[in-house]
């Protein structure tokens, strides 16, 4: 059993959670080290203001650094309590977790190696196919966080949804404000933002399926392949609370992901545009739950070089003193 987690365990926990996906890598989080506990905050001034007005998918981006946390903490032999949300009227105050001691997780190494490892590939998959026994393996390893995870396979429900992604980034294409602000976060610092050659990387208009459109392709393609795995995470309620499990899911079914070799890519147009989350919501859900995240899901080539990371924002910058 190990002793009670001195400040500079607090200070790792804080650097692997920040290894979290966020949009756009705006990595919108502060956190505060008060003896054994650590405090969440969401940053707004990092709030991409056209495109995530609510401050959507800036929840989820913490809720993916949260669990970061927490795989984190278990790998280095510490028992996370968690409470969300903890204080009433602060809704910037996403989480309190309070520390102890407890035995490393038996998989520690693989768990700190997938925190290490996973990022956003945004290169071609290969036709290998996603069966849907994985997918739906995949989808169960994010379903204790009170988040619906469902593998879209029939292909009736594809073809609506490729079609509602290609409106999405219709309309996104067509606002003059939303495109600059996402220009603005390429290349933004050599802290955070997306590395060109991130954007680059993927290809023709798969690319443009996650969200970037550098170059135009000559040939569009469909934004998804018919051999991609497709899951889409939904909740109960449209709320802080659960923007915030979304992201805590999300981040468990990619770090699973990332430890069986699979590559996952976001696709948020789709529910980052009001006119296409609402179809999204009441035609394709039938009004039932709320969709919060679309992903594909697939295989990159075996032997295939490393991704190059993005970067993260030095650890001093993000904790509150
Ligand atoms: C809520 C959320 C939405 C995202 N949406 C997209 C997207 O639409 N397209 C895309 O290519 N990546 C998307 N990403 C991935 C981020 O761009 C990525 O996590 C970030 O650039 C950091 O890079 P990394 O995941 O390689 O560490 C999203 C990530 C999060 C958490």
């Amino acid at each position: 059993m190990s002793a009670r987690p001195g400040p500079a365990t607090l200070r790792r926990i804080v650097e692997l959670a920040c290894r979290a996906p966020s949009v756009h890598n705006t990595q919108p989080w502060l956190w505060r080290v008060t003896g054994s506990r650590l405090d969440l905050y969401a940053d707004p001034t990092r709030q991409l203001v056209v495109a995530d007005r609510d401050g959507r998918n800036l929840t989820i981006s913490c809720g993916a650094a949260l669990h970061h946390a927490q795989v984190a903490a278990g790998a280095l032999g510490l028992q996370a309590y968690v409470r969300r949300l903890p204080v009433a009227g602060n809704p910037r105050h996403l989480a309190s977790l309070e520390l102890t001691p407890r035995r490393r997780s038996s998989h520690a190494e693989a768990e700190l190696r997938a925190l290490e490892r996973r990022s956003t590939d945004r290169r071609r998959f290969t036709a290998w196919p996603m069966t849907e026994e994985r997918l739906t393996a995949l989808a169960g390893s994010a379903s204790t966080w009170a988040v619906h995870v469902t593998p879209v396979t029939d292909v009736a429900t594809r073809v609506r949804l490729e079609l509602l992604v290609s409106r999405a980034m219709a309309l996104q294409d067509a606002d003059p404000r939303l495109t600059a602000e996402q220009q603005r976060w390429i290349d933004h610092s050599p802290v955070d933002g997306i590395p060109s050659s991130a954007v680059r990387s993927g290809c023709g208009r798969r690319l443009r399926a996650s969200r970037f459109d550098h170059p135009v392709p000559a040939e569009p393609e469909e934004p998804m392949q018919s051999t991609d795995g497709v899951l889409l995470l939904s909740t109960d309620a449209d709320d802080p609370a659960a923007w915030l499990r979304t992201g805590e899911a999300l981040s468990a079914l990619w770090l699973r992901a990332t430890t069986e070799g699979l590559s996952v890519v976001p696709l948020s147009q789709v529910v980052e545009v009001a006119e296409t989350r609402s179809v999204l919501h009441h035609d394709l859900l039938g009004g039932r739950v709320v969709p919060q995240a679309l992903l594909r899901i697939g295989w990159q080539e075996i032997g295939r070089s490393e991704f190059p990371r993005t970067p993260r924002r030095p650890v001093d910058d993000v904790i509150l003193r």
